[in-house]
């Protein structure tokens, strides 16, 4: 089975190491639309017509279906994808939300990070409301995305990012949901964060794992032995392979 994964940028390979480490596919082609990155500040119109563009990008590629790993366009554009194509689309929203609901007690303090359009959705907030979580905090962090598109994953500049977002939480969260897929490439950093802000460690929640879950679940997917890699950018691909490189040897 060939699957697209696409995001508007590295973000995404969050998700395709989820996917390579299960060898659900035969072949996935990876599309970043790093020219265009970031979605999060965009407005949903355009993030429905970037995302209908990356269709047409898939169209020459024949795939079977396509894991849209980017919550931006997962809170924004899925319907008007999936009205323009015949192959199943699927989303990280839902994965990221059944990740909690399996998993996590129902008055547990949650953070929702997201881009601005993300957060700006409710997707997140309000499907854990109807899964009866009652304490789910949103906080659009999206400054996070330029810095990781730039490769920076640590260090003084992402610290004051992260100081400038999350110093007026007042509620020590216990789960951290990465409701933006370039999240989980700071993960080390975030951890570090509220573990040293809050004094104990906070489970950090990305949606890899989710969507793999789903994926075997809904379309009773098989491992393979061996999955065939293909990466593709809209722009500058260098980080792209940059990160991608470790992944390749899965
Ligand atoms: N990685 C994407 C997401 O999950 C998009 C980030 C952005 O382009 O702003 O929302």
């Amino acid at each position: 089975m060939r699957v697209g994964v696409f995001d508007s940028g590295v973000g995404g390979l969050s998700v395709l190491e989820s996917l390579l480490k299960a060898r659900l596919f035969e072949h996935i082609i990876y599309y970043g639309d790093t020219a265009r990155v970031p979605y999060g500040p965009k407005d949903p119109a355009t993030i429905a017509k970037f995302s209908l563009e990356a269709l047409d990008f898939f169209k020459p590629h024949n795939i079977d279906m396509l894991v849209v790993a980017c919550n931006s366009v997962s809170a924004w554009a899925l319907p008007a994808m999936r009205a323009k194509a015949q192959i199943p689309i699927v989303g990280v929203i839902e994965a990221g939300v059944l990740a909690i609901t399996q998993s996590t007690p129902k008055d547990t303090p949650i953070l929702v990070l997201g881009t601005k359009a993300t957060i700006a959705s409710g997707r997140y907030a309000r499907e854990l409301g109807a899964q009866g979580y009652t304490c789910v905090n949103s906080l659009a962090a999206g400054l996070l995305v330029p810095l990781i598109e730039e490769g920076v994953l640590e260090g003084a500049l992402l610290e004051a990012c992260m100081e400038y977002y999350f110093a007026p939480l007042k509620v020590a969260p216990a789960v951290v949901v990465l409701g933006c897929t370039h999240f989980p490439w700071i993960a080390n950093s975030l951890q570090k964060y509220f573990t040293s802000r809050f004094k104990t460690p906070v489970r950090l929640v990305h949606s890899g794992e989710a969507i793999v879950a789903r994926l075997k679940q809904v379309y009773h997917l098989k491992a393979h032995t061996h999955t065939q890699l293909e990466l593709f950018a809209s722009g500058d691909k260098e980080l792209l392979e940059q990160l991608a490189n470790p992944l390749k040897a899965l």
